[in-house]
């Protein structure tokens, strides 16, 4: 189901010299050949340590692109305005290794477990004439500017929550929230899932999985029911070689569907991943927190480097994927 566009983009809505919406710049073309601007809420529906974080809708710059209409997320720094796409780079380049592991990952646990929508880069291009009102009426601290630049990435609406841990779900907002049921399907999860009808195993290690070892064995994730949850991160480091990626956080709409994430966090060797990534401390405290499962139990984990005197910190991970670092 689309959400209802609140406006479209075309032509500029004014009452005179009022702008009526918050909006943003058209992106570029994205490897559908799709475009979007956003436009987007007076005030944001969560500020926390580092974003403040609007609600919207996407209007691509035709009524016929796929993800025309649905409900998004215009993601902006709290405290000051980015001036720079640079400020928004380790974000988009985070997004980036999550949406190139996700349809492997996917393929090599033999289900779609997993979707994701890479966020895109625009600017603000118009700021309403309401939002000074809306201030008044809802207090907050971030005043965004045209020009600003922003990422937009779709919104997950129910029971958003940190998904890769082994201890009993929590709500990341402390609670459960379900607002409605967003059916989105974008184009990204349709091609995944026609890529994605091989059974099991693209990495070697993944060929015994399930056969040597009783599943009883194991300490089970959140659920019970999906070790795949916590196996992905241990993947990512499996496949990678350089980082691990953590704090998967999103939601699923039904039962089975696949969960929907937001751009999580890289630990990566280089730290080279944002301020979020912790270098080497946070791949050691990922595989310390971590649990190993029937899927990933076989697979190698990071080496404190001075461990055996060798320069390698990697043990039985699969090719690597061409990174940046
Ligand atoms: N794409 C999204 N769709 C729906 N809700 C979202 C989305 N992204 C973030 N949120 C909500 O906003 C909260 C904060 O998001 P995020 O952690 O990215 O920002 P933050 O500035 O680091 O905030 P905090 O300090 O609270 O962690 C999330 O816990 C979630 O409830
Ligand atoms: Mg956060
Ligand atoms: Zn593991």
């Amino acid at each position: 189901m689309r959400y209802k566009a609140l406006t479209h983009n075309f032509p500029k809505k004014r009452m005179g010299l009022i702008q009526v919406d918050n909006k943003t710049e058209m992106s570029d073309t994205d490897r559908w050949g799709e475009r979007y601007a956003a436009n987007f809420e007076f005030f944001p529906f969560h500020e926390g340590g580092k974003y403040s974080l609007y609600k919207g809708v996407l209007n691509g710059s035709s009524f016929v692109h796929s993800r025309h209409g649905h409900m998004c997320v215009v993601r902006t720094l709290r405290n000051r305005c980015a001036e720079s796409e640079g400020e928004w780079e380790p974000y988009l380049r985070i997004a980036r290794e999550t949406e190139k592991l996700i349809p492997e990952f996917n393929c090599s646990v033999g289900r779609k477990v997993f979707s994701f929508v890479a966020p895109f880069l625009t600017c603000v291009e118009q700021k309403s004439s309401f939002v000074s009102l809306f201030r008044l009426w809802n207090p907050h601290d971030k005043r965004f500017k045209p020009d600003e630049y922003v990422v937009v990435e779709p919104y997950i609406q129910c029971h958003f929550r940190r998904l890769d841990l082994n201890t009993p779900a929590v709500d990341a907002q402390g609670g459960s929230h379900c607002e409605s049921h967003n059916v989105e399907n974008s184009r990204t999860e349709n091609s995944s899932a026609k890529s994605c009808s091989s059974k099991k195993s693209v990495s070697p290690s993944s060929k015994n999985k399930n056969s040597l070892v009783p599943a009883s064995l194991f300490p089970q994730s959140q659920d019970d029911a999906e070790p795949e949850l916590t196996a992905f991160g241990h993947y990512t480091w499996h496949r990678s070689g350089k980082f691990v990626v953590t704090n998967l956080r999103g939601a699923r709409e039904q039962e089975g569907s696949p969960y929907k994430l937001v751009t999580p966090t890289i630990h990566s060797v280089s730290r080279s991943y944002g301020e979020t990534d912790d270098g080497a401390a946070g791949i050691i405290d990922f595989f310390d927190h971590h649990v190993c499962n029937t899927i990933c139990y076989a697979w190698g984990k990071y080496e404190e480097p001075n461990a055996n005197c060798t320069t390698g910190h990697v043990t039985q991970h699969s090719s690597s994927l061409n990174q940046p670092d």
